[in-house]
C-alpha cells in the first residue's frame, strides 16, 4: 500500500519537475520556511497533489515539496512534516521520506526545533545530533513486513554529514554543538521529572520529531545528518512558560543562522 503511494507520488513530481534529479533532500522544522529564499526554486509541488503526504495542522509548517537549486547542488525541499501527535501515527513520515529516497536523494539533512537540558546551551544555540534516544516507545516501522525492518541503529546519523555541518557552520561563524536528542511524543511538552530522566538517560536535548524520520530515512538507505535550534531550556531548567508561540517566536530570530548554514551545508554537498 505505501509503495504504491510512494509509486505514484515519485511519478507526479517525476511529471512536473523535468529538472534534474535531487541528491540532497531537506526537512525543514517550524520557521524555517525561509530556505525557499535561498532556492533556485525550479518546481513547487503542494503536498495536496501527493497522496500520502502530510496536511500539516501546526503553524509554523506549510506542506509543500520544492525542488530546485541551493548553489550547485539539486536538492528536494520538504516545507512541512508529519509529527507522531497529530495523527497518531509513527509512520506519517513514511511516503515522503521514501518518495525523497525514489527521486535520488541519497543525503537526508533534518531540521527542528527543540529543548536544551544545558543551560550553557540556551536559547539560539544549534546542536547537530551525534545520536538519538526513543523515549516515545514508538516506531515508524512497526507493521513493515521485510527482514530489513530490523534495521541496525549503530550509526543513524552520518558522522561525515557531521564533519560538512560543523565545516558549514564555521564559515558561517556559528558554534555548532553536538548532542543526543530524545523523542518524546508531544504535544505537551515534558514534565520536569522527565527532563531529569531525560537527561540521566544522556540526552542533551528534547523534541517531538525527527527520530521516526531518521528510523524511515535509514531504513531507505538514505545517509541522514539533523540540526536542532534551540529555542528554550527544557522544562524545569527555568521558569518559562513552554507554547507552540514561544517556539515560533524565538525561532524567528535564529532561523536566518539556520538557514545560512543549511545554504552553506549544501553547498558542501555540491562540491
Ligand atoms: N520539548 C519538546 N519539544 C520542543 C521543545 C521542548 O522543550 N522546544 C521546542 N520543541
Amino acid at each position: 500500500m505505501i509503495e504504491a503511494t510512494v509509486e505514484q507520488a515519485v511519478a507526479v513530481v517525476r511529471e512536473r519537475h523535468g529538472g534534474e534529479a535531487p541528491r540532497l533532500a531537506i526537512v525543514l522544522g517550524s520557521g524555517l520556511g525561509g530556505v525557499a529564499e535561498a532556492l533556485r526554486l525550479a518546481t513547487v509541488v503542494p503536498y495536496d497533489a501527493l497522496a500520502g503526504f502530510p496536511r500539516p495542522t501546526v503553524e509554523g509548517h506549510s506542506g509543500r515539496l520544492l525542488l530546485g537549486h541551493l548553489g550547485d547542488g539539486a536538492v528536494a525541499v520538504l516545507q512541512g512534516r508529519a509529527h507522531y501527535y497529530e495523527s497518531g501515527r509513527a509512520d506519517g513520515m513514511a511516503v515522503p521520506i521514501r518518495t525523497l529516497a525514489a527521486l535520488g536523494c541519497e543525503r537526508l539533512l533534518l531540521t527542528n526545533a527543540a529543548g536544551s537540558l544545558h543551560r550553557h546551551m540556551g536559547p539560539g544555540s544549534l546542536m547537530a545530533l551525534t545520536d538519538h534516544i526513543n523515549s516515545s516507545g514508538l516506531n515508524p516501522l512497526i507493521g513493515d513486513r521485510g527482514a530489513d525492518r530490523f534495521l541496525d541503529m549503530g550509526a543513524a546519523y552520518d558522522a561525515d554529514l557531521r564533519r560538512d555541518l560543523q565545516e558549514a557552520a564555521g564559515r558561517c561563524g556559528l558554534t555548532l554543538h553536538e548532542g543526543v536528542y530524545a523523542w518524546f511524543s508531544g504535544p505537551s511538552f515534558e514534565t520536569p521529572a522527565e527532563v531529569r530522566a531525560a537527561r540521566t538517560l544522556g540526552a542533551d536535548a528534547v523534541g517531538m520529531s525527527t527520530v521516526p524520520e531518521t528510523i524511515l530515512a535509514r531504513h531507505a538507505g538514505m545517509r541522514v545528518a539533523a540540526l536542532s535550534a534551540i529555542v528554550n531550556l527544557a522544562a524545569g531548567l527555568d521558569t518559562t512558560t513552554l507554547s507552540h508561540q514561544h517556539t515560533i517566536d524565538v525561532m524567528a530570530g535564529l532561523a536566518g543562522d539556520v538557514e545560512r548554514l543549511i545554504v552553506a551545508f549544501a553547498a558542501l554537498q555540491a562540491a
